[in-house]
């Protein structure tokens, strides 16, 4: 028997997430929201009665991914003209009504500092498109976070925007100024996090690291701090953070990585470039040289640490000897794995204007680095085997009786576990390397 769909029926809400890890906790925190209103999430966008689609504005191609979208979704707004379609997320913030006015089909358009707003503007008590940065703190408006039973592992946003300002980036515009979510606020969280069976927490900021706050004991945390107070959650196993600007590499955070067993061997660790022509013209504050010493202190704390990084090729001004300068950090360093891009020049940057590296010569060093540093993974993962790693596991594998989980190096594991399930937390032999991923067998 078909069931009808009862006028109290829930109503389905689809998201598409594109960008970092802060658009997917935010995500998460916007369906939380839309859950308190009535709406599911559902992973059938043609079902769907409100599609939101929370935006990545990094570089041009992030961006232009909005509008193919919205353009794939006009045959179905056509069929459902009720369905509400939205834009969040740090496009939205960036071109805020043009968004509408480039694509009608957009109901709403809502930053990423706003979108606890998101119930109102639906209701209609909202304007449309809300993209200020506001005096009060989305977070105190949001619903707690008691929706639903949590994978074994969750994201925690406890840092917000940028003042950086690195000469090709968006984040300080879209995301607005850094600002620290009060101590006691992120450990409520946590606990909450951890009661509802989360074993790992990875605390999330554009600039996490430059995190600060005033602690319980009436003193000034830096982030090293906050660490060990999480550290100390009954029932939380696992610590990372994500992503950290080496100029804010404390010695109290390093120590951490020394004392703190939770906190997982894994840094990522941006540095662009190995020309300190090149990082200066980005506005980094940091030479290479200093970049490599904060290493070396980094491992001397925890020499078994895995390293990664971002890159960006082709900015402009970029010569051939800064390019060989950044190969030869890289062989220096010698990273876990790390991503690499091509300069993209973002309208509004202070690098937009600047004349740019020629095209082929960009893809050229892009796809030079990219061998160097597929070698590397590579090297990092067959040093793996052998080894006995903690792994978590997320999800059954692809294989029957097959379970996949992260190692403390954040390694993607299959293991052969039949007994075991999601969120257990074992001990694992590493066999074998594969491109992506290892394979291990259960420890007993
Ligand atoms: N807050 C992080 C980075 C956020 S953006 C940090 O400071 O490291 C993630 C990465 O995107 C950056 O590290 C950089 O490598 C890349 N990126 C940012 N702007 C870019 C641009 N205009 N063109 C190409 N890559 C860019
Ligand atoms: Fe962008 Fe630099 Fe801020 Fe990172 S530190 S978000 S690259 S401005
Ligand atoms: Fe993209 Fe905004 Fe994150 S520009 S990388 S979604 S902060």
């Amino acid at each position: 028997m078909t069931q009808d769909a009862s006028p109290t029926a829930a109503k389905k809400l689809f998201i598409k997430t594109y960008g970092c890890q802060m658009n997917v906790y935010d995500s998460q925190r916007m369906a939380e929201a839309m859950g308190a209103e009535g709406y599911e999430l559902t992973e059938d966008q043609a079902e769907a009665d409100m599609v939101l689609l929370n935006t990545c504005h990094i570089r041009e191609k992030a961006a232009e991914k909005l509008y193919s979208d919205l353009g794939r979704l006009k045959p179905l707004k056509a069929e459902k003209p009720d369905l509400k379609i939205g834009v969040a997320g740090c496009v939205a913030q960036a071109e805020g009504a043009e968004i509408i006015r480039r694509m009608p089909l957009v109901d709403l358009v809502v930053g990423p500092q706003t979108y606890h707003r998101l119930p109102a503007m639906m209701r209609g008590e909202a304007p449309a498109v809300l993209t200020d940065f506001p005096e009060e703190d989305k977070f105190d408006h949001l619903p707690e976070r008691r929706a639903t039973r949590r994978a074994p592992a969750a994201f925690l946003t406890v840092q917000e925007g940028c003042d950086k300002f690195c000469a090709f980036c968006v984040v300080p515009y879209t995301r607005g100024a850094e600002v620290s979510r009060p101590v006691d606020r992120i450990l409520r969280e946590a606990r909450d996090l951890v009661a509802r069976g989360v074993r790992e927490i990875t605390l999330l900021g554009q600039n996490v690291n430059g995190w600060h706050g005033q602690g319980p004991d009436g003193r000034e945390w830096g982030f090293g701090r906050l660490i060990r107070a999480i550290a100390e959650i009954d029932g939380l196993d696992r610590i990372r953070y994500t992503t950290s600007h080496p100029n804010d590499m404390a010695d109290d955070l390093i120590a951490a990585h020394r004392d703190i067993p939770a906190l997982m061997p894994y840094l990522h660790l941006p540095v662009q470039s190995g020309s300190d022509r090149i990082l200066k013209a980005m506005n980094r504050k940091h030479t290479a040289e200093q970049y490599l010493r904060l290493i070396d202190r980094i491992r001397e704390a925890r020499p078994d640490i895995l390293l990664t990084s971002d890159f960006i090729v082709g900015f402009p001004g970029e010569t051939d000897q800064d390019h060989a300068d950044t190969l030869r950090l890289v062989e220096q360093v010698g990273f876990g794995t790390a991503f690499s891009f091509k300069y993209s020049p973002r309208p509004g940057t202070p690098a937009y204007d600047r004349a740019e590296v020629e095209g082929a010569i960009a893809d050229a060093r892009l796809q030079e680095l990219q061998a160097l540093l597929t070698r590397q993974q590579r090297a990092a993962q067959e040093s793996m085997v052998g080894r006995t790693v903690s792994v978590l596991f997320e999800k059954p594998g692809r294989e029957t009786g097959q379970m996949v989980g992260k190692s403390d190096y954040l390694h993607s594991v299959f293991v052969e576990a039949p007994q075991a399930q999601v969120g257990d937390l074992v001990q694992v032999r590493i066999l074998e390397s594969a491109p992506n991923s290892l394979r291990g067998a259960l420890l007993d």
